[in-house]
């Protein structure tokens, strides 16, 4: 091809070029290293006569320049006109971003609500000993009712071997098998009247199923004063569930055991389906409790009472088993 068509088909290409893979085609086309129109030519100039050479080369070269202005001209214009330009109109991309689990949402809505009613927020150990998690309690080592609690019992060695001292009156390590043994700690180290409540883990060696963990979350209430009854109980625990679940569910009060109270109760909670799901034990503290504590039974009297978390939460989100919660499955956990 000689020069002057080179010229005019190319201008001619770059002009009908609609976009930047059409530009690029004319680029390799005519200027391409390897078979290029125009660069076949000034490959070939090496053949030619010396005046050949000077006439040839001298155009040759100019077109060079004015065909890669162009190109570049015409590619300014395809990128101005073309879609990478901001539209601020689209609607933005969605960030993937962290968030809580269900069961640490729950924690947090439970400290809100009792701190709006004065609750104080406690916090205790997971670790405890025999003492505090049963003895105290009036369960002694003989007591039938520590059967109740399938406890975790742990050894008093450090992981170097090293024998951890504990006291006669501590007695055993434990993974605490409720939250109740923070009622002690607390009553320990306060005097009366206050209200409190403790949330945290607790662990229990027993088999598990669709509403039984062997590690989940119980939060312990407490409230002690000179005149302190079972009416403020129901008062303090509906005042709690009404805006916990933001309607009026039904309750179902039912006679209950626990060493550590009496009267005791237990609350169940009606489910969707018409099942009723036990959530919380509670009852009026015990005098042997105030007795352990060096508090005098004949001032003061309270209520006690321990839920569920997990078994709130599971009514809340309408999750049929609590294995859910500890699945680290993201599609169960990212659903909140
Ligand atoms: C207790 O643990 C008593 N400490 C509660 C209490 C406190 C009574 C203060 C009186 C005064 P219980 O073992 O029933 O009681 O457990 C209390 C609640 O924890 C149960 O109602 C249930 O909601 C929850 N719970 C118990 N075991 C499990 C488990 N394995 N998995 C999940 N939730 C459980």
């Amino acid at each position: 091809m000689d020069i002057a068509s080179i010229r005019e088909n190319a201008k001619k290409d770059i002009q009908n070029a609609k976009d930047a893979k059409a530009i690029d085609a004319v680029r390799i086309k005519y200027l391409g290293r390897k078979d290029g129109a125009l660069t076949n030519v000034l490959k070939s100039l090496k053949d030619m006569s010396l005046e050949e050479k000077r006439k040839i080369g001298v155009e040759a070269n100019a077109l060079k320049l004015e065909l890669e202005g162009l190109i570049e001209k015409k590619e300014k214009e395809l990128s101005a006109k073309g879609g990478k330009r901001l539209d601020v109109t689209k609607p933005g991309k969605k960030v993937a971003l962290g968030h809580l689990h269900p069961l640490t949402k729950i924690d947090k809505e439970i400290r809100d609500i009792f701190s709006s009613i004065n609750f104080t927020i406690v916090d205790g150990p997971e670790l405890e000993d025999e003492y505090h998690n049963f003895d105290a309690l009036n369960i002694p080592a003989d007591h039938p009712a520590r059967d109740m609690w399938d406890t975790f019992w742990v050894k008093p060695t450090t992981d170097n071997g090293e024998k951890i001292k504990v006291s006669e009156k501590s007695g055993k390590l434990l993974m605490r098998t409720h939250t109740s043994p923070m009622q002690i700690r607390y009553m320990e180290t306060h005097k009366p009247p206050f209200q409190i409540i403790v949330p945290g883990r607790t662990f229990r060696y027993e088999a598990t199923d669709a509403s039984h963990e062997i590690n989940f979350y119980q939060v312990e209430g407490l409230m002690v004063g000179p005149d302190i009854t079972l009416a403020n109980f129901k008062f303090v625990i509906e005042t709690f569930f009404k805006k916990f679940f933001g309607k009026e569910l039904e309750f179902r009060y039912r006679p209950s055991y626990f060493p550590f109270v009496e009267p005791g109760v237990e609350l169940d909670i009606k489910l969707p389906g018409g099942k009723w799901l036990e959530v919380m034990g509670a009852g009026m503290v015990h005098r042997n409790v105030f007795d352990a504590v060096k508090y005098d039974r004949r001032e003061v009297q309270g209520f006690a009472f321990g839920m569920g978390l997990d078994r709130l939460a599971m009514i809340k989100y309408s999750i049929p088993d609590i294995r859910l919660f500890y699945s680290g499955d993201a599609r169960f956990t990212e659903q909140f």
